[in-house]
């Protein structure tokens, strides 16, 4: 029988390091523009990093310390090693910025892409930890709908357009049993917000085709009873932006408000 479990965005994180991974391969060190937007990627990932296990420390590890575990320690200070990682990471940045010679800043670059290949090998074995150790951990100390709880209240406190905008960013990332999973979550916590949010998905599209296929669309509808005139009516406007979606001047615009953006990781 399939169980309850978290984690479901780790299959949204690995791949947005891994795109910061395919970034710095081809990033010219020569160039300090280049770098300075590097420094600026690996400011956002750490924040939906920090935020992320933010989360997982106060919501799961704290399931396993009510009931005496503390399988999660190693893990745990994984975490708390982010801060120190991002800011070395940051560093050798600065460092290559200020060399002048343009051999010693391709030298440095080669040496700053090796270090983030390993934070990102690392950070996947962390993921991969989480999901086979804590993961059915906690499934053998509680129930699924005491699982299930954790995640609920999460969609209590978020609104209709943020989580439209959470599903747009991570559905692609996922397959139909993980999508179902969510509107299942949502319409547990919140019944009133699955009509519009379903609504709304399953009109979006992504690079010309609909995010969520017409298989998939129709079964949907009919499990959660919605007519096709329903469908047809009800549409909400997403006009929130993650940090990495924001422009350049949108950046500095807004980045005194940067501590309260939503990102598709923000739990509560
Ligand atoms: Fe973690």
């Amino acid at each position: 029988m399939q169980r309850y479990r978290f984690y479901r965005e780790h299959k949204f994180i690995i791949p947005l390091i891994n795109d910061i991974t395919r970034k710095i391969a081809s990033t010219n060190f020569q160039n300090n523009k280049e770098i300075s937007l590097l420094i600026k990627k690996l400011s956002n990932l750490q924040l939906v990093l920090t935020k992320y296990s933010e989360h997982e420390d106060k919501a799961y590890h704290s399931l396993l310390v009510n009931k005496g575990s503390n399988i999660h320690y190693d893990l745990e200070n994984d975490h708390n090693d982010y801060e120190k990682k991002f800011c070395d990471l940051k560093n050798l940045l600065k460092i290559i910025k200020d060399l002048k010679n343009k051999k010693e800043k391709i030298a440095y670059g080669y040496k700053f892409y090796l270090n983030f290949r390993e934070f990102e090998v690392k950070n996947a074995i962390h993921m991969n930890n989480e999901e086979l150790y804590i993961m059915p951990k906690l499934q053998q100390l509680y129930s699924d709908n005491e699982l299930q709880a954790i995640e609920l209240k999460t969609y209590k406190l978020m609104k209709v357009s943020e989580i439209i905008h959470m599903m747009k960013t991570i559905f692609i990332y996922m397959d139909a049993n993980d999508r179902l999973h969510y509107f299942n979550d949502i319409n547990k916590s919140s019944p009133e917000k699955t009509k519009p949010i379903l609504c709304s998905i399953l009109k979006i599209k992504k690079n010309n085709s609909y995010l969520i296929s017409k298989k998939e669309k129709d079964f949907l509808l009919n499990y959660f009873s919605i007519s096709k005139e329903e469908y047809k009516n009800i549409n909400v406007e997403d006009k929130n932006k993650y940090l990495w979606e924001l422009s350049e001047g949108e950046f500095i615009e807004e980045n005194m408000s940067m501590k309260s953006q939503h990102d598709p990781t923000r739990k509560y």
